[in-house]
């Protein structure tokens, strides 16, 4: 219910009085956003008119509460659009500067706690692309990682997870790669050795912003499987050196990967993502893959390395990490922007084989929000 709305002595705003919260609204954010079907295609809800198509000097001439919303007159185009309450309410803008780090919407950080209560699916029921699938991805998204259990012990039977929310993300190394004991490998993970917590692939421009790590053989000693929450690693590194974590997040670092005939794959990004408005993007860290860092001044480069070393401590220390063991037919997924992943070597008898492959965010959340918006809508 909008109760009074009033316009600012030129124009250039309105007040809009809901009763309970008031809010303000700029002439040229409204005219920009204006929902009728000259500005608003009311076929695909894309924008027809470009902002040339406004005057610069627009301004609200009028402006009047009316039965669900307000009517707003915009002069000099003598044009008149109305905005719902709760449209307005919605999409009201913050009025102050927003704090300076936030994490964003969906997500909640976790430690070593989270292994009591390890997100995981059973793939029998996920597939069936109900309620399970819905609440198995509402774990990704807001823990960054969830398993799955009950899958068949087949080649290739990671294309289906990816299937029931997305697209595979193919890339030179194919639509999967192969994790097992190779003779010449192409990268360590190919190998017996231990892999410190990473994400992977940070050479890539843009990344992968999600990998499935499936399992099809685990007899081998040791070999278990441990994720960390990037962000919470972040957010340790800013309470305990606020100037580290500026140096991490103010100086792009490098990663390369060069290690196959012709592949050559270079990214210069910083190791933690943080646009101007301090609403954390993402981490990158993988020390197998960090190229020379070049870009940070002479001056700083001891400190960056100092913070960067802080960063790589918190990583390892076992009060962030959950552990388990795979089992063939069980698999992980994990935000690749956010969590890392790392396996303890493994050797002596048995055999252990995972396939790992990529895909995208994009396509897992527009998933879960269009069965949260149906869910919504029947309700
Ligand atoms: C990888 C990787 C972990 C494992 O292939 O990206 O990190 O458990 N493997 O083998
Ligand atoms: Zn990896």
């Amino acid at each position: 219910m909008v109760e009074t709305v009033s316009v600012s002595e030129n124009g250039d705003f309105v007040t809009v009085n809901f009763g309970t919260t008031r809010h303000r609204f700029h002439a040229i954010w409204l005219r920009d956003n204006a929902l009728d079907p000259e500005t608003r295609s009311a076929g695909n809800g894309q924008r027809l008119i470009t902002l040339a198509d406004i005057p610069a000097d627009v301004r609200i001439s009028v402006a009047s509460p009316v039965a669900n919303g307000t009517e707003v007159s915009f002069t000099p185009e003598a044009k008149t659009v109305q905005f719902t309450a709760e449209w307005l309410i919605e999409n009201a803008y913050y009025h102050e500067k927003r704090s300076d780090f936030t994490l964003p919407q969906h997500v909640e950080t976790w430690d070593k706690d989270l292994q009591t209560n390890v997100p995981t699916g059973y793939l029998p029921d996920v597939a069936q692309a109900g309620s399970a699938l819905q609440s198995w991805l509402f774990d990704v998204r807001r823990y960054g990682f969830a398993k799955l259990t009950g899958g068949t012990v087949e080649s290739g039977a990671l294309l289906q997870v990816a299937a029931m929310f997305g697209y595979i993300r193919e890339t030179n190394s194919g639509k999967w790669f192969e994790v097992r004991t190779e003779v010449n490998p192409t990268n360590l993970a190919y190998t017996g050795l231990g892999l410190q917590a990473h994400t992977d692939n940070p050479y890539r421009d843009p990344v992968s912003t999600l990998q499935i790590l499936y399992c099809l053989e685990n007899s081998a000693k040791g070999g278990d499987s441990m994720v960390i929450d990037g962000f919470r690693a972040a957010e340790k590194l800013r309470e305990l050196n606020p100037t580290g974590f500026d140096l991490l997040s103010g100086y792009p670092a490098r990663f390369e990967y060069a290690g196959e005939d012709g592949v050559c794959l270079r990214s210069r990004r910083p190791m933690i993502e943080l646009p101007p408005d301090g609403q954390l993007v993402g981490v990158r860290f993988n020390n197998r893959s960090t190229a020379h860092i070049v870009d940070v001044p002479f001056d700083q480069m001891s400190d960056f390395y100092t913070a960067y070393r802080q960063f790589a401590d918190i990583i390892d220390d076992p009060d962030l990490a959950v552990s388990f063991k795979m089992k063939p037919g069980e698999c992980f997924i994990v935000d690749n922007t956010r969590v890392m992943h790392a396996r303890k070597g493994y050797s002596g008898e048995g055999s252990r084989w995972l396939q790992g492959c990529y895909a995208d965010k994009d396509g897992l959340l527009l998933t879960l929000t269009a069965m949260e918006r149906r869910v919504e809508a029947a309700e």
